[in-house]
């Protein structure tokens, strides 16, 4: 069977003369072998014994078109047994040329090896079938399914489901990134009735097809979507079209541009909700509504200058890379656990502004323009480092912005003793409060 290049299967076939086989290496780890389909074809084969312990197989490199005719393989009964007995657990095709005839018969193959349970496809083109296949697709244990940069005809009305709608009802995961790809219709969406997770970011979803896509119908369990790098603009109109899938958990918005708009009308967010991804969309305010009960939110890299959550439930809020000017209210917030302040304009961080926070265990606050000008400003940051243990890019992010005498210092290592506050302003009085303050902070701290 070996010589008869069926090649998309060849490291299967030919484990049944496991010494004639090659081209194969195991890179980058010992679990992940490579296959170069090139080198396989020119070649004579070497050992492919070497591989014969992978999880990971991974066929690179060559065009199947020739092979679409070879649809139907029935594999012998020796060689069931040989399959049945393998430990591959993901197969990975990548820049390969693939008929689309011959998935049905690649899939039935696949069956056959019990752990087979994640397919990927990387940077491949799928050649359209003149036909669909000729009967159900059964058996097939791959719960995984993962193509990106592939190139493919739209998956439009063309595409008869009804062979594959076992399959896909039982599919968990599914990604296809980056691939241009501008709508799911409704119909196959509701084919994925198991769907626990679809990534389709770096597309081109556009607020319009995100409703025909996600149709009342279309993927009723899923809890994960990844909707980053579209063409999505308005946030409500997405809030509307996904508003129904009552599972949801993550949501993941990343990397769209949703434009100010002046009337907007309110949508409510699933209550399921608890992972809300809105970095890099370009919001200036955060009026919006969220979910009502979402734990982490990462609104970093936008251009928020204030902001005033109340959101009992959020345990991990992101604002890294806006243009904050100071500490945040964090009044509403009582359970949170993780903020990040990073890269904002951010000149102190008063223990005032943070202690209502009782449960906070990370803040990471470097790359701000901090304040050096007071000996308490920088005292207040090394007792977060130091007695708090919370800052996790301290002290190598931590630098002085002013006074101009102590630009670009360490927090840590500017000398303490020689600095007083600029202005005078550290009268009896509050030099006295300060202490006081400081007592309290140490006092209340735990140890
Ligand atoms: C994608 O695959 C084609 C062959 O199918 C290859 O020529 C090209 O270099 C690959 N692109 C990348 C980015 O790997
Ligand atoms: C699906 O994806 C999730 C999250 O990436 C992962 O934990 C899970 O193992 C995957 N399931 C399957 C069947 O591959
Ligand atoms: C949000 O998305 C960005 C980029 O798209 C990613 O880097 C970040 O890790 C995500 N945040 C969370 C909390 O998953
Ligand atoms: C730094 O703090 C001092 C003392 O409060 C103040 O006078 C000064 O204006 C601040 N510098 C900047 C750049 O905010």
């Amino acid at each position: 069977m070996c010589r008869m290049e069926t090649l998309v299967f060849f490291f299967l076939l030919c484990l049944k003369n496991p010494v004639q086989t090659s081209g194969c290496n195991l890179e980058p780890s010992p679990n992940h072998c490579v296959c170069s389909l090139r080198d396989l074809q020119q070649s004579e084969r070497q050992t492919f014994l070497t591989c014969l312990a992978a999880t990971t197989y991974e066929l690179r490199g060559g065009d199947l078109s020739h092979l679409g005719a070879l649809s139907n393989i029935e594999p012998e009964p020796q060689l069931i047994d040989i399959l049945e007995s393998l430990t591959v657990r993901k197969l990975i095709f990548t820049d390969v040329v693939v008929p689309e005839a011959l998935l049905p018969g690649a899939l039935a193959f696949v069956s056959y090896a019990p752990l087979v349970s994640a397919l990927e496809f990387v940077n491949c083109t799928f050649l359209r079938a003149a036909q669909g296949p000729a009967s159900a697709i059964l058996g097939v244990k791959v719960s995984s399914l993962r193509f990106h940069k592939v190139t493919a005809e739209p998956l439009d009305d063309r595409f008869d489901l009804s062979p594959w709608r076992s399959w896909l009802g039982d599919l968990e995961n599914l990604t296809i990134s980056e691939s241009q790809v501008t709508s799911i219709p409704c119909k196959m969406g509701a084919a994925f009735t198991a769907l626990h997770l679809l990534d389709v970011s770096g597309n081109h979803f556009q607020d319009l097809s995100l409703s025909s896509s996600f149709c009342e119908r279309a993927f009723p369990r899923l809890q994960v979507l990844k909707l980053s790098h579209n063409h999505l603009t308005s946030y409500e109109t997405v809030c509307k079209s996904l508003s129904h899938l009552h599972r949801l958990i993550h949501l993941d918005l990343s990397q769209n541009n949703f434009l100010l708009e002046v009337s907007s009308f309110p949508c409510t967010w699933p209550e399921s909700l608890l992972i809300f991804n809105l970095s890099a969309t370009g919001l200036q305010y955060t009026g919006r509504s969220l979910p009502p009960n979402v734990q982490v939110l990462d609104l970093s890299a936008n251009s928020i200058l204030t902001l005033s959550l109340s959101n009992p439930g959020l345990k991990g809020l992101y604002l890294s890379n806006n243009r904050l000017q100071a500490v945040p209210s964090v009044k509403g917030l009582p359970r949170l656990e993780v903020l990040s302040l990073d890269q904002n304009q951010i000149s102190r961080l008063p223990s005032e502004a943070l202690q209502p926070l009782t449960h906070l265990r990370s803040l990471k606050a470097g790359l701000n323009p901090y304040n050096c000008s007071c000996r308490q400003y920088i005292k207040e940051i090394q007792a977060l480092a130091t007695q708090r243990s919370l800052l996790p890019d301290w002290p190598h992010d931590y630098i002085c912005k002013s006074p101009p005498a102590l630009e670009n210092y360490l927090l840590d290592e500017v000398p303490l003793s020689s600095l007083q506050c600029n202005k005078g302003l550290v009268s009896h009085g509050s030099v006295v409060s300060l202490l006081t303050c400081l007592h309290l902070l140490l006092c209340w701290l735990p140890t």
